[in-house]
């Protein structure tokens, strides 16, 4: 039977277990998007810390897919560069390295959330004096009801389509200089993947709206051009909100999930990761222990691809239950991995039966320590 602890082959590279950093904004850039000391030692003790997988935070694909003035950004060869001793040192502790490639739609411009999380007009700036930017959007319209300020909002025209193409292929390319061994596509919480996903958010009346078949295009694009850049030997993920937790109107719910990741399957995408929600503040959505898993389990059991599971999850067992029962591929952390570095490691010593194989999941530098 599998465990959290066995090996996750995908295509050609081996995830030395199926525990994976969850992506996590960090808003620590200091200067355009480009990676920092924080993200190299944040990034690096995960790797540290025994996760299979360490996945870095949402990484803009262009600067106005920025959350905020200072979220990770991958539009240059200066950000690669910045990335790749990252990289390196999650691949030196035999993690694998993954990227989130993101754009942030019209929910990017934003002061940092401790720091209220509004957004930023393109003539205003935060407290530290970042300017914010004109953020692209499928239908302008129907932007829902966030707190604060209506940020200051383009309608997405081809040109903006083709760009956002192009920019997830630069983007793609950009992290295999980089090093990176996994291409995530962000296409949940309510960032601009999501937003054409959702009829909530899209209401646009060509192409790109409308028909599932039109509001899943532009996701299918940027995934087709990312798997045409991204080497066959090299995973692909996406990233989805398995349903927007809303009930009272047409929106995007798990039936629509499990066609697009069948569709995501056809077009080589090799792991689902399913999350929820995030893209209207009247989602009605409980946390607590395995709170999206279902979603998860569902697409597993209906479409013809490994799937992440992810919220919720803060024990070991508990994450070797849901690769056990056959919920899910993969398990991703997200809070406890803030609160435990080492969650890699607790789980290496509380499932591991082989005395010395759980010594040895502990980089040699620390194995003094696994013995108790
Ligand atoms: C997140 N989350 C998140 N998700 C994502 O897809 N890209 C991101 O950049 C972020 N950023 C982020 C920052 C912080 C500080 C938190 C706590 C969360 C969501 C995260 O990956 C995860 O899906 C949720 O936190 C649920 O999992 P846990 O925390 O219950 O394990």
């Amino acid at each position: 039977m599998t465990d959290v602890l066995a090996p996750l082959s995908l295509r050609d590279r081996e995830a030395e277990n199926r525990i994976a950093v969850s992506p996590m904004c960090q808003y620590s850039c200091e200067r355009d998007g480009l990676a920092t000391e924080w993200h190299r030692v944040h990034l690096g003790s995960r790797a540290v810390g025994g996760a299979g997988i360490v996945m870095t935070e949402a990484t803009a694909v262009e600067p106005a897919g920025r959350i905020t003035p200072y979220d990770l950004g991958i539009w240059s060869d200066e950000h690669a560069a910045a990335l790749e001793p990252i990289t390196e040192f999650i691949r030196d502790q035999g993690g694998l390295p993954g990227i989130q490639l993101a754009h942030a739609g019209h929910k990017a411009s934003k002061e940092r959330p401790w720091e209220g999380h509004v957004p930023i007009q393109p003539d205003g700036t935060d407290p530290h004096g970042a300017s914010g930017w004109e953020v692209l959007s499928p239908s302008p319209d129907a932007y829902p009801p966030f707190d604060g300020d209506r940020p200051a909002m383009r309608k997405a025209d081809q040109d903006d389509i083709e760009g956002v193409i192009e920019a997830y292929r630069a983007a793609a390319e950009r992290s295999l200089e980089a090093g990176f061994e996994i291409a995530e596509i962000h296409a949940a919480h309510g960032y601009l993947l999501h937003e054409f996903l959702s009829p909530v958010t899209n209401t646009r009346e060509d192409d790109y709206g409308g028909s599932f078949e039109n509001r899943t295009r532009l996701v299918r694009e940027v995934v087709a051009a990312v798997r045409e850049v991204w080497p066959d030997d090299k995973p692909v993920f996406v990233r989805i909100s398995g349903t927007d937790w809303l009930d009272d109107r047409e929106s995007w719910d798990i039936e629509q999930s499990v066609r697009l990741a069948n569709d995501f399957a056809d077009l080589g995408v090799d792991l689902v990761d399913v999350s929820s929600g995030g893209l209207h503040p009247k989602q009605s959505i409980s946390g607590g222990p395995n709170f999206q898993v279902p979603l998860a389990e569902q697409v597993r059991e209906e479409a013809d691809v490994a799937v992440g599971a992810v919220g919720g999850v803060t024990e070991p067992e508990q994450a070797d239950a849901l690769v056990r029962n056959g919920r899910a591929d993969l398990v991703l952390v997200g809070r406890e991995f803030l609160r435990d570095p080492y969650f890699g490691l607790r789980a290496a010593d509380d499932l591991e039966r082989d005395p010395d194989a759980a010594a040895n999941a502990w980089p040699a530098q620390y194995r003094r320590a696994a013995q108790r």
